[in-house]
């Protein structure tokens, strides 16, 4: 096959998506494609039709490849592309909105609501602690966790110097205690599979940009060592949420566990429809686990992009 391979573009995850994209594209080469490696720049269109591949690989993560805007774009082109497609992305790329859809289908996700970043300093929009998150980003991009420990006055003060300062509308969840897990799942003939549950075990700090991409910075812990009705539990809301949403080739479920609380302590914190692909990446990681060599992953997206 011809695959062009999208990544970089403008996003704040602009260099995890050049990873990702150079290590989708070795490996497509290596399993005998010809691949067509893609920087993306606003005359993204011309290019695509220009290079007339037989399917694109969309390895972008945040705005806009991963919020319904590219998906819309290849839609029109009459291009087939893997993951999600334009309905799926819209919602999934927004905390609030996936919340929405997830909730009334017995997913549980945390409370909490969407602010103005100006709102914050007349008052904490939920009870600390909470997190403060912008609602369509990935890999943690201005992230800010408020506790009472926290030196940010009470409420936030507008002289206070946060990652919420750069965004416009903020989601504020209650922060829950304990632990950090993530299932990956699968399409296999167009049936959602979850692949298992990896635990991120983090020195110190929350489980930020620089943990993310830094090497040693994070465990990854597969299996997790939690009981098998928790394991259990991920797997299907994972599973749930892939087709709830209509996630198409991979997508990847976020959890936190709070283990005091047993069963009723997990939370899904959102589905990325975009997840990750460099190849040391949590899906790419936990296939290989389940005896689904990289390349194989990377044509198995495919795969379904062509179904
Ligand atoms: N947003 C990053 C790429 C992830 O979900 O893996
Ligand atoms: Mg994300």
């Amino acid at each position: 096959l011809h695959i062009l391979v999208l990544m970089g573009g403008w996003a704040n995850e602009r260099e995890v998506s050049l990873m990702s994209g150079n290590g989708v594209a070795d490996a497509l080469e290596s399993a005998g494609h010809t691949v067509t490696r893609l920087d993306m720049d606003r005359d993204v269109a011309a290019r695509i039709a220009a290079a007339a591949p037989d399917v694109v690989f969309n390895a972008l993560h945040g705005v806009p490849g991963e919020d319904g805007t590219v998906q819309g774009m290849l839609d029109l082109m009459g291009v087939p592309y893997t993951h999600s497609g334009l309905a799926t992305s819209v919602v999934a790329i927004d905390k609030e909105l996936t919340k929405q859809a997830l909730v009334p289908h017995g997913i549980p996700m945390p409370g909490g609501r969407v602010v103005k970043s100006t709102e914050l300093f007349k008052a904490d929009p939920v009870a600390r602690p909470y997190v403060l998150k912008p609602v369509n980003e990935g890999s943690s991009v201005g992230v800010a966790i408020i506790t009472d420990e926290g030196n940010y006055g009470n409420p936030i003060s507008a002289q206070a110097k946060g990652p919420w300062q750069d965004f416009e509308s903020l989601l504020a969840e209650p922060y829950i205690r304990g632990r950090e897990l993530t299932t990956a799942v699968i399409d296999e003939g167009g049936k959602a599979r979850a692949l298992g549950v990896t635990e991120l075990i983090i020195a110190s700090g929350f489980y930020d940009f620089e943990h993310k991409y830094t090497e040693g910075q994070t465990t990854h812990v597969f299996p997790a060592e939690i009981p098998e009705n928790i394991a259990a539990l991920c797997r299907r809301y994972a599973e749930d949420a892939h087709r709830t949403l209509g996630c198409r080739g991979t997508s990847r479920t976020d959890f936190r566990w709070d283990d005091e609380r047993g069963e009723d302590g997990l939370f899904v914190l959102e589905t990325n429809t975009q997840p990750g692909m460099t190849p040391l990446s949590l899906v790419p990681e936990q296939a290989r686990y389940c005896d689904i060599a990289y390349p194989d992953l990377c044509e198995l997206i495919v795969e379904e992009a062509l179904h």
